[in-house]
């Protein structure tokens, strides 16, 4: 392993453009039922780095928990919705992330072809019946440890990275 160079924050931001590359638009992320401040941070990291947008209710702390998780210099691009109407109006494809029968598995999911909005459940309950009635697709990941389930950040950016075809 050895000639192998970490590259610096330097050489990263000499590579990247001046500007950050601002939302690209066809990616949604959509944690409409946040419990935990930790997880949206995590996620809008993850926007950030594969130009995704993110949609969030804004619940009372919600806003400071992004503020304070967002430890980006430029945020991802954050649309604070209502989330069963949002998720009515919603023109793109409507994909949720949850362990479901006849779902898609992750290994299965394309690069999005078309602007996509992915819909990730409560971090307890998954998510709730009337939003699943609104999901074109469902996607799965795989899982064979003893855990239940992922944790929800971790299980919108893997989908995230996907959709993106950075993987
Ligand atoms: C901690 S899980 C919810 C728990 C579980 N649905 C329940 O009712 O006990 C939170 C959310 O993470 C996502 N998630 C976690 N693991 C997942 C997996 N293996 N495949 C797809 N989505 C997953 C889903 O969006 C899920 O609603």
């Amino acid at each position: 392993m050895s000639g192998i160079r970490v590259r610096t924050r330097k050489d990263l931001r000499a590579q990247r453009r001046r500007r950050p590359p601002r939302c690209l638009g066809h990616l949604t992320v959509a944690p409409l039922w946040p419990m935990h401040g930790a997880n949206l941070g995590t996620l809008l990291r993850t926007c950030d780095a594969v130009g995704a947008c993110m949609a969030v209710p804004r619940l009372p702390w919600v806003p400071e928990a992004l503020a304070r998780g967002n430890t980006l210099r430029n945020g991802a691009c954050v649309h604070w919705v209502r989330p069963m109407a949002w998720l009515a109006e919603r023109q793109e494809r409507v994909l949720g992330v949850e362990l479901a029968e006849e779902a898609i598995r992750l290994a299965d999911l394309p690069m999005a072809g078309q602007p996509t909005v992915i819909v990730l459940g409560h971090e307890s309950t998954g998510i709730p019946g009337e939003a699943l009635d609104l999901l074109d697709a469902v996607v799965e990941i795989p899982m064979i440890g003893t855990g239940a389930s992922l944790n929800v950040a971790v299980a919108g950016s893997l989908v995230l990275y996907k959709l993106a075809g950075f993987t």
